[in-house]
């Protein structure tokens, strides 16, 4: 095994000469708190099978969700692209920094993700490192944000960029992942990592209404800090290649997806690690 520390950010190292379908309790060790202390781990060319990838997130913890198609491509091979499309809308929405199921009652843990069909141009996934950007706050923002909670709702962050569903059922919900009928989730804008004691940011797209204020200052305030936080020395964008696997820390990190022409096909397959209701549970569900 062999490991290379990514030098853009605090984040990232990259792992050849492994199989991951086959690790010795010595490497997956060594995976693992190489993964609590860098966050995210690639996997040049790795390409796992169906029944690899979850088994590798497995290891990880239990999955919210097993092996998914992220794609515009459809039943049939149709191409999503139409701007009306839902399945269109969800991909847009993730160009939007974001941690995962921060509005689910429990929040993602992490992600195993894979490349299998990439699109010319674009298509790109980012990440942004929630810890150094809590490190580059001044103390006074520090102090005041450790008083601050706000909720996350995917009906607040779709609906914010003109994404909801077409179509809406008679009780308020619609028929996606993550619109379900409970409270919208409460959540503190500063998060205690459970691997490492660190503090770290807890923001992004779906987070919104913080209690205190009113609507628009809550808005504005958050915009601004996610803009800082995702300052791009903050950043590490991986232009993939097929076959290349990653597998992230949903609770430290937010990522996105760069804009890509639509019209052209992107398939990535997302396994997604349950958090633990000890440390990622909301406020409110507890
Ligand atoms: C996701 C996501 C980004 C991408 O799968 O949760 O945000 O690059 N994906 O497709
Ligand atoms: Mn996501």
């Amino acid at each position: 095994m062999h490991i290379r520390d990514l030098t853009y950010a605090e984040f990232g190292s990259v792992i050849t000469e492994i199989d991951l379908g086959n690790l010795s309790l010595e490497e997956w060790e060594r995976i693992y708190s190489l993964w609590n202390d860098r966050a995210l781990l690639i996997f040049p060319k790795a390409f796992l099978t169906k029944d690899n990838q979850d088994t590798f997130a497995k290891r990880f913890g239990a999955l919210e969700f097993p092996r998914t198609a992220i794609s515009n491509v459809g039943k049939g091979g149709k191409i999503h692209h139409e701007s009306g499309d839902d399945v269109v809308k969800v991909i847009r929405g993730n160009e939007g920094w974001h941690h995962d199921s921060t509005y689910m009652p429990v929040q993602a843990k992490g992600a195993v993700f894979t490349a299998e069909i990439i699109p010319a141009e674009g298509g790109l996934t980012g990440w942004a490192d929630m810890r150094a950007a809590y490190d580059a706050l001044d103390n006074d923002l520090r102090d005041t944000l450790s008083e601050l909670s706000a909720y996350h709702s995917y009906y607040y962050s779709q609906g914010r960029d003109g994404y909801l569903p077409s179509s809406q059922n008679d009780d308020g919900t619609y028929n996606a992942y993550g619109f379900h009928d409970g409270e919208a989730s409460l959540r503190p804008l500063v998060k205690v990592h459970p691997g490492t004691n660190r503090p770290n940011l807890l923001i992004g797209r779906h987070a919104h209404d913080i209690i205190g204020m009113e609507a628009q200052e809550s808005e504005d305030f958050l915009d601004e800090l996610n803009d800082f936080a995702c300052f791009e020395s903050r950043t590490y964008f991986h232009d993939w290649e097929e076959g290349d696997a990653v597998v992230w820390d949903n609770r430290r990190l937010m990522h996105r997806v760069t804009p890509y022409d639509m019209t052209q096909p992107r398939r990535m397959w997302h396994t997604r690690i349950a958090g633990s209701p000890d440390s990622e549970l909301a406020d409110n569900y507890r």
